[in-house]
């Protein structure tokens, strides 16, 4: 077993008869679907499921899990996902999935949010490995550029076939660096006050809990 899918496995842990689950997208994410599939399947666990995209919807469906729709949820009670860097104040970087607006509404909905990473993920300052994601309206991603630019970000619109990469509901995604580097939470509010932003990756204040696998073991930590 590796160590992705011991960090899910201990997620699914968590999940109680009638639950209403939030599924992330990505690798970590699709293991954790899978052994929720397993324990409806084993341990009997009657639970309903609302996706953070295409990707995991689609899934989920060929698991058999079964789906709610977005529109139709107001809250729900517990949200998996994995991300890209986690800080030791539990700040995460997400979005190389491009599924940010869906990933955000889920975790801030959510009643917990359970994030599942390996060691590698570990970061001491957002930004260290990855630029950051921001999503934007195909129509809005010049102007946001140029006014990203002007705050000193050098700013990339994320390619795909050599055409722009499109999330699961058409917004385009530009990865931003800052040199100097930005702290987590000055970025936050640059991006959150920038107009044509529809939403980035940086996820402050919402993650409950950490798993971390390392070395065939998990650890967690709680906010
Ligand atoms: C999806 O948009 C991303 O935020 C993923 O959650 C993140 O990239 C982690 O993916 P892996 O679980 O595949 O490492």
């Amino acid at each position: 077993m590796n160590d992705k899918q011991l960090v899910a496995i201990e997620a699914a842990k968590h999940v109680e008869n009638g639950m209403l689950v939030g599924l992330g997208t990505g690798s970590t994410a699709d293991l954790f679907i899978e052994e929720l599939a397993r324990r409806m399947k084993e341990d009997k666990l009657k639970c309903k499921v609302v996706s953070s995209s295409a990707a995991s919807a689609r899934k989920a469906g060929d698991l058999g899990l079964q789906l709610m729709e977005m529109a139709d949820i107001s809250h729900l009670d517990l949200y998996v996902d994995g991300a890209d860097e986690v800080t030791p104040d539990l700040t995460l970087l997400k979005g190389r999935g491009a599924d940010l607006v869906k990933e955000k509404l889920l975790a801030k909905a959510a009643g917990q949010f359970f994030v599942l990473i390996d060691q590698s993920k570990l970061v001491s300052r957002i930004g260290e490995k990855y630029p950051i994601p921001v999503e934007v309206p195909p129509f809005s991603w010049q102007l946001v550029k140029h006014g990203l630019e002007n705050a000193g970000g050098k700013v990339v619109l994320r390619k795909k076939d050599d055409q722009p990469a499109v999330s699961s509901h058409g917004s385009w995604i530009l990865d931003v660096t800052f040199e100097p580097r930005l702290d987590a939470a000055t970025l936050d509010d640059l991006l959150n006050s920038t107009p044509g932003v529809v939403e980035h990756g940086i996820f402050r204040g919402l993650a409950r809990g950490v798993f971390m696998a390392e070395n065939g073991s998990v650890t967690q930590r709680w906010a």
